[in-house]
């Protein structure tokens, strides 16, 4: 008896989670602008409908598939509760990420504007024009930052609403660095581009590339120097865009930066 009632309930959701699972979302499963969180739902690291999602699964997620210090996977699940829209939320489903203009920010490297379409849904043509700057076998941080700043310029001319906030110009800063650290490795800033790509275009872990959980532990340190060496060489590369948001900078919203 119990087996039928397992294959029944795993046609509605995954019973396994970890590396050795993974289903694309069902109809009824939500998802977010994030392809690392899609990543991890779709493994059932966090739950595969994408719903409901609290701080203790966020943390035991990050931590299980990318060992990523707790209390970095804590600091990042209070800014997902934020684009919840319920007072005083408790938990965050994938798809409140989309929430325009919380987190969810234009430019995105694989989403279209807000203005155009659907941020939540990975958009291909959005993406090549990402991938046309990693030009060679093993991405670096520098193209990490000319991809940034692509389609920074691209958003800008062609959105008639381009909007970034401080607060999403920083996170811009930490995509690019995350999926550099997380597909490759942290301390050169190099990944192999085939596993960036799959995991943008597939949101699932490239084991079957050689991807592995890093043995190290992912501490907020490492985010912000990446940020900051990525930063740093867009101020070098682009000085007058550079300069131009610098320009705009108010206050530092919630310490993020
Ligand atoms: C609880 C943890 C996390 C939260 C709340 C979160 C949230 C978000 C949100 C709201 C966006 C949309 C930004 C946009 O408008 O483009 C985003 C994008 C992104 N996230 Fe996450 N994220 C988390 C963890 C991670 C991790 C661990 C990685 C590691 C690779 C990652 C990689 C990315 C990348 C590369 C993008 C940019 C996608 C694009 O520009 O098309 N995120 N994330
Ligand atoms: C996680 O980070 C906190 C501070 O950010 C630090 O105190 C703690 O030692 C780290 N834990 C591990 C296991 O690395
Ligand atoms: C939210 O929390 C605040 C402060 O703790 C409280 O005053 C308020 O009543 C709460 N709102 C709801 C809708 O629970
Ligand atoms: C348009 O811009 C305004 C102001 O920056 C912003 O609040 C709004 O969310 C934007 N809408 C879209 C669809 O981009
Ligand atoms: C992807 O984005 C492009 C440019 O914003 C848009 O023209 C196209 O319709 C989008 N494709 C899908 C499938 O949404
Ligand atoms: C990148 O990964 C692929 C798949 O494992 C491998 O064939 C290729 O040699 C790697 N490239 C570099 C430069 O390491
Ligand atoms: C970035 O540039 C600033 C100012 O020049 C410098 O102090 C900082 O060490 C640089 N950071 C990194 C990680 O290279």
């Amino acid at each position: 008896m119990k087996p039928v009632i397992l294959s029944a309930f795993a046609a509605v959701t995954p019973v396994l989670a970890g590396f050795d699972s993974w289903a694309p979302p069902g109809p009824y499963d939500v998802r977010a602008p994030c392809p690392m969180l899609n990543t991890l739902a779709n493994h059932g690291f966090l739950p595969h409908d994408g719903k409901h999602i609290s701080k203790k699964e966020t943390e035991n997620a990050l931590f299980d598939a990318l060992n990523i210090n707790k209390t970095l996977g804590s600091f990042l699940f209070d800014f997902a509760l934020r684009t919840s829209p319920k007072k005083n939320a408790t938990h965050f489903s994938l798809n409140d990420l989309g929430n325009h203009n919380i987190l969810e920010h234009d430019a995105s490297l694989s989403r279209p504007d807000a203005y155009f379409g659907n941020v939540l849904a990975f958009n291909q043509s959005v993406f090549d024009e990402t991938k046309k700057h990693f030009t060679a076998d093993i991405v670096d941080l520098q193209m990490a930052a000319n991809a940034r700043m692509a389609r920074i310029l691209d958003s800008r001319a062609i959105n008639p609403n381009y909007t970034m906030s401080d607060l999403g110009d920083s996170f811009t800063y930490g995509e690019s660095a995350a999926y550099v650290a997380f597909m490759g490795d942290k301390n050169t800033g190099t990944a192999n581009k085939s596993r960036i790509e799959w995991l943008f275009e597939h949101e699932q872990l490239p084991q079957h590339l050689g991807w592995h959980r890093s043995a190290e532990t992912f501490q907020q340190g490492d985010l912000t120097r990446l940020m900051d060496v990525i930063r740093n060489l867009t101020k070098a590369s682009f000085p007058q865009e550079f300069a131009a948001r610098m320009r705009k900078r108010t206050i530092s919203h919630w310490g993020f930066n």
